[in-house]
């Protein structure tokens, strides 16, 4: 009989031709003497004190067979990795971590206050932008945690979504934060997904793919319901992240290049380098899975793909002129035009696919500086944004 006061025994050898005259324990660890006094929890101890067995290392799980969908491996298993991508994603998206509260934004309230800071033109573009945003993120959000989570069987892809997911939410708290310190009327800019046709309408698009995925009858294993999967990836990181954004991005981003609206501006560029990120994710994701399940990408379902990027470029071009309806910042909505057939282009190329439109030149090459930006500090400011969390900090 075991007191509390033993010293633990050792585990028994696993020699199975050694005589046993009874069951050797295991040694009793402080989860067994909890469990013990709480038999209803989950840590029974009949499953800790049990007779040594030999271990069957066969069960264990190989690297090789991982898949990123339909996988047969225990997803609560992290390690061996196959997916190093996706693993060293998580990290640089830790290493990349930062708060809205961090960045001041009393410049921006005194602008947004005083009469003559920001042209008429200037103000609607504020707001439709916040307009599309504040909700936006929510919805990336719950298709990551609602959706795409459960069909993803690879364990670093769901640790990487699960760290995208919180960006989503202080994405959702800095769109927030924006409107709060400018004393919006949280009402209008909340309700605008509703309210503002262009706005609705990106919505619209998406929310049939977020409601297959997040649909509990949903599950993928057929060829149908893996391209539906497959397409709902190519919509979120492809024409959500990587288009839908881009409109609202350069429009601040020109504000913070006037020295207007810079604290603003600041934020944006930090979601602008999460979400180029969320984006890269997502298409090595998607042709991760292309070369596992090849016969999913037939010419129907590249095709079905093309319709929706065209269907894309066209919703965000009308947000396009509907937040610019005039020249404002030096953009116009035909700059935008190019724009967004240059990275539809880009996007599609990047999955795989032809470029859908002719030789579209970048009309704002600044933009591919500020996401390509290896840098130590912020564009606008001078506050370090590479701030390494956890992993710097030293307990002795
Ligand atoms: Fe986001
Ligand atoms: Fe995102």
């Amino acid at each position: 009989m075991l007191s509390w006061d033993d010293e633990p025994i050792a585990a028994a050898p696993r020699l199975p031709e050694m005589p046993q005259a009874r069951p050797q324990l295991q040694p009793v660890s402080a989860g067994a003497q909890f469990a013990a006094h709480h038999p209803d929890t989950a840590l029974n101890p009949a499953l800790v004190m049990k007779p040594a067995t030999p271990v069957n290392t066969a069960a264990r799980v190989n690297a090789s067979d991982k898949r990123i969908i339909n996988g047969k491996t225990d997803v609560n298993q992290l390690v061996p990795f196959k997916y190093k991508w996706a693993w060293d994603k998580y990290l640089a998206g830790c290493a990349n971590h930062w708060m809205p509260q961090e960045i001041n934004m009393q410049r921006d309230i005194e602008l947004w206050k005083s009469p003559n800071g920001l042209t008429d033109d200037e103000r609607r573009l504020v707001k439709r932008n916040l307009g599309f945003f504040v909700t936006a993120d929510s919805l990336a959000a719950n298709n990551i945690v609602l959706g795409t989570y459960r069909h993803i069987t690879a364990p670093e892809c769901r640790q990487y979504l699960l760290r995208q997911a919180f960006e989503e939410a202080i994405h959702t708290h800095a769109y927030q934060y924006i409107v709060e310190s400018l004393g919006l009327d949280e009402s209008e800019i909340f309700n605008a997904y509703n309210e503002v046709q262009s706005i609705r309408d990106k919505d619209e698009f998406l929310i049939p793919f977020i409601e297959t995925l997040t649909n509990p009858e949903f599950t993928t294993g057929t060829t149908e319901n893996d391209q539906t999967l497959l397409k709902s990836l190519i919509v979120f990181a492809c024409l959500m992240e990587g288009l839908f954004f881009y409109v609202g991005f350069t429009q601040i981003l020109a504000l913070g290049r006037q020295n207007k609206m810079m604290g603003a501006a600041e934020q944006y560029q930090y979601i602008l380098r999460d979400e180029s990120m969320h984006c890269n994710f997502g298409i090595d994701l998607i042709n991760t899975i292309k070369l596992e399940n090849p016969h999913l990408w037939t010419p129907t379902f590249k095709e079905e793909i093309k319709t929706l990027f065209l269907h894309a470029v066209e919703l965000e071009y009308r947000y396009a002129e509907d937040t610019m309806p005039r020249g404002v910042l030096g953009l116009n909505a035909p700059m935008f035009k190019s724009y967004l057939r240059f990275i539809a282009n880009r996007r599609a190329q990047q999955i795989g696919l032809e470029p859908m439109f002719g030789n579209e030149e970048n009309p704002f090459p600044w933009m591919s500086e500020m996401i390509d930006l290896k840098k130590e500090r912020n564009f606008f400011e001078t506050r370090v944004i590479e701030y390494q969390t956890g992993g710097a900090l030293n307990w002795e």
